[in-house]
């Protein structure tokens, strides 16, 4: 990959309450949510930071603005996330499948560009730091179906349909999940893309 603009820094948990609310602010731009949802996002985000395996990334400018932010942590039983799709999972395809996506994965919760700077390969570099070393065996998430930027980036590194069209409770939108196995391909090679066609092509 080129150099993008921007450079990719670890946060550590500390850094991410300290800088909480430019982290929300992109993403109810991003996600282009009212204002009001990232108070409602708020305690929420500082829950998912005391997790197992919590680890984030951000993308800052040259003046150290952030530009995009990324975050995520180890999944486990008991979690609202785990529990809806294993709920999902074992109706459509069993409790083994289940078992074999759910009993080992890394939960990629966020990811968020600032707009005016998406499109210029800030969120590939995101999503590959926070992989980086990861040591479970899957990373799953889930985003609204539809031909998105974000549904590009993640079939462009390799990740399959673990359930689509699935409805979490309390929201009407259709889900996929989707998964891979770690780790990641390194940028440039073979093996990064999804063996069955994808729905949304990019
Ligand atoms: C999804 C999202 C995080 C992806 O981040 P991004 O920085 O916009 O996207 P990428 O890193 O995939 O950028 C790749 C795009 O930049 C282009 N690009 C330009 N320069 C590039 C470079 N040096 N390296 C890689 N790609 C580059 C690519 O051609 C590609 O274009 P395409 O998506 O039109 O095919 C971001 O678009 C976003 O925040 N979307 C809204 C919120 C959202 O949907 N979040 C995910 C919810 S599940």
């Amino acid at each position: 990959m080129t150099t993008v603009a921007a450079q990719f820094v670890r946060l550590s948990a500390d850094d991410f309450r300290d800088r909480l609310r430019e982290a929300l602010a992109i993403y109810v731009e991003a996600m282009r949510y009212p204002p009001s949802t990232a108070e409602q996002r708020a305690p929420m985000w500082l829950t998912h930071a005391l997790r197992e395996g919590w680890r984030g990334v951000a993308a800052l400018d040259a003046g150290g603005r952030m530009l995009g932010i990324a975050y995520g942590y180890r999944g486990n039983p008991g979690q609202w996330w785990h529990e809806q799709v294993r709920r999902g999972l074992v109706k459509r395809s069993g409790e083994a499948a289940a078992e074999a996506w759910l009993g080992d994965y890394f939960e990629l919760t966020e990811i968020h560009v600032r707009p005016g700077n998406q499109g210029a390969g800030i969120g590939e570099v995101l999503l590959r730091q926070l992989l980086e070393g990861v040591p479970d065996r899957h990373v799953l998430l889930s985003t609204p179906e539809g031909p998105t930027r974000a549904w590009r980036l993640y079939r462009r590194l390799g990740f399959v349909d673990v359930l689509r069209d699935y409805h979490f409770a309390g929201d009407p939108r259709p889900f996929a999940i989707l998964g891979r196995t770690l780790p990641l391909e390194p940028p440039g090679t073979p093996g990064g893309q999804d063996p069955r066609p994808a729905t949304f092509p990019g």
